[in-house]
């Protein structure tokens, strides 16, 4: 198994060109299912996470086709072709769910489209127990049958979904996604109260909109879509990455450099931004992106908590905690959104990390310095935040278990060796 290979000290300085986000990638590939026009996708990494989301959905019937990586067209990135003709199986199986959890967004668009669905339940995951139940929940309030059997989702809708009012009791990136999607087709009203408001969410529902679909109160708390009989095809542009943008300010905060983030939105990042800005690092809009520079002395500790959107993204706590590892003082970080997301912080102290779990919340004591260690994490924010501690540790870092960032980072080695960092891949 390929592993990387860190040689720390160096500054980062240079520019960091950010990918369209895996996040808002996923659901919008599941998007294809709900018309059977072909739906063109620009912006899209190259990644792992998606290439295994392809082919669940060829399995379930889409004609996917690529054109490259080369811009073409007005599209940047790689462009997907998916054409949903037609749904040739309702049935998502195990082998490709349980390689990733997001599989599950494509029970929404198949049941509304075609009135039933199978679709396995994805099972444990590294960082949390990570339910469906709000999923299976909405669907239902929408009027489709569920039945949870073998280890596999039924849903039955055969005379199609018809409009509810659904409150979240809390916020859900995935079910909002998954009932927006269902609820394109649906007859009638359906309101998603307490709807997540994360940018891929309304990524999401931008590219619905250009498919025909009502959806009103985009980017709020609160979506009302008007369901329609059929959705066309339509061409999207996928978001700049906003977590590969904050782990990327973070490791040029971390390593005290000087990089610009092109195609980055700052809007995106504000909580992260802020907090970086308490910690005395500089961060500033350029008119391609935002740029990180040092400020005065070391980075100081500063408090942080996990919150969905615009709160600061859990999908940043492990980042975040490898740059206040380095910092003067004390950082109290909390973790709301998963219940067990610390797993990097075992590593981390065997680089030299101080760090004390209580429950939900992790003390850091910054240290003056960390030292090179063989590490290893089990998940793709906890493995990046390694890759950043060993950016800054004295000698040599080894992190192995690659695959987890494969699925996330694109070019993540090539992105950093460009701007001087002494980082190389390592194949056996
Ligand atoms: C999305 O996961 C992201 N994944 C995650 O990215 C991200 O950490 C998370 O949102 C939070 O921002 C994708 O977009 C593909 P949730 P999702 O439903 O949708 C609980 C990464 O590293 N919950 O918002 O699965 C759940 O267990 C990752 O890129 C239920 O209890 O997250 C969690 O505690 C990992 N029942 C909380 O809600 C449900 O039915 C928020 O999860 C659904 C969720």
């Amino acid at each position: 198994m390929d592993r990387i290979r860190i040689r720390g000290g160096n500054r980062l300085t240079g520019e960091i060109s950010i990918s369209g986000a895996k996040n808002a990638a996923l659901p919008l590939m599941a998007a294809s299912l709900l018309s059977d026009a072909p739906l063109t996708l620009g912006n899209l990494p190259h990644l792992a996470d998606i290439s295994t989301l392809a082919s669940l959905l060829g399995v379930l019937g889409v004609e996917i086709a690529m054109e490259g990586d080369a811009p073409k067209g007005g599209h940047v990135g790689r462009v997907l072709t998916l054409h949903a003709r037609k749904i040739t199986s309702t049935t998502a199986p195990y082998d490709l769910v349980r390689q990733m959890r997001a599989s599950i967004l494509v029970l929404g668009g198949l049941v509304a489209r075609e009135g039933v669905a199978k679709v396995s339940l994805p099972g444990g995951c590294a960082i949390g127990n990570r339910p469906v139940d709000l999923h299976l929940k909405g669907l239902e309030q929408l009027g489709a049958a569920i039945d949870v059997q073998g280890g596999y989702i039924e849903a039955r809708a055969p005379k199609g979904l018809t409009g509810a009012h659904i409150v979240f009791p809390f916020v859900s990136v995935g079910a909002t996604e998954n009932l927006m999607i269902a609820a394109t087709l649906a007859r009638g009203e359906t309101v998603l109260a307490n709807a997540a408001r994360e940018p891929e969410v309304v990524d999401l529902a931008n590219c619905l909109v250009a498919m025909g679909a009502k959806i009103a109160g985009i980017g709020s708390g609160t979506l009302t879509i008007q369901g329609v009989t059929s959705l066309h095809g339509a061409s999207h542009e996928v978001v700049p990455d906003r977590i590969e943008t904050g782990t990327y300010a973070l490791a040029a905060a971390m390593t005290g450099g000087d990089v610009e983030l092109k195609g980055a939105d700052p809007a995106q990042n504000e909580a992260l931004f802020e907090k970086l800005r308490e910690a005395g690092v500089r961060v500033t809009a350029t008119e391609g992106g935002v740029r990180v520079t040092p400020g005065r002395g070391r980075v100081r500790g500063v408090d942080v908590m996990t919150e969905p959107y615009p709160g600061f993204p859990t999908d940043l706590q492990a980042q975040m905690m490898a740059l206040m590892v380095i910092g003067s003082g004390v950082a109290m970080i909390t973790e709301t959104i998963f219940e067990n997301r610390f797993m990097h912080v075992s590593e981390l102290s065997r680089m030299g990390a101080e760090i004390t779990v209580h429950g939900a919340s992790a003390m850091v004591r910054g240290v003056k310095a960390l030292a090179g260690a063989e590490v290893m994490a089990t998940d793709l924010r906890a493995s990046v935040s390694l890759v950043l501690a060993g950016l800054v540790a004295e000698g040599e870092t080894i992190i192995s278990r690659v695959y987890h960032l494969d699925r996330g980072y694109e070019r993540l080695v090539e992105k950093l060796a460009a701007c001087g960092a002494d980082i190389e891949r390592l194949s056996n």
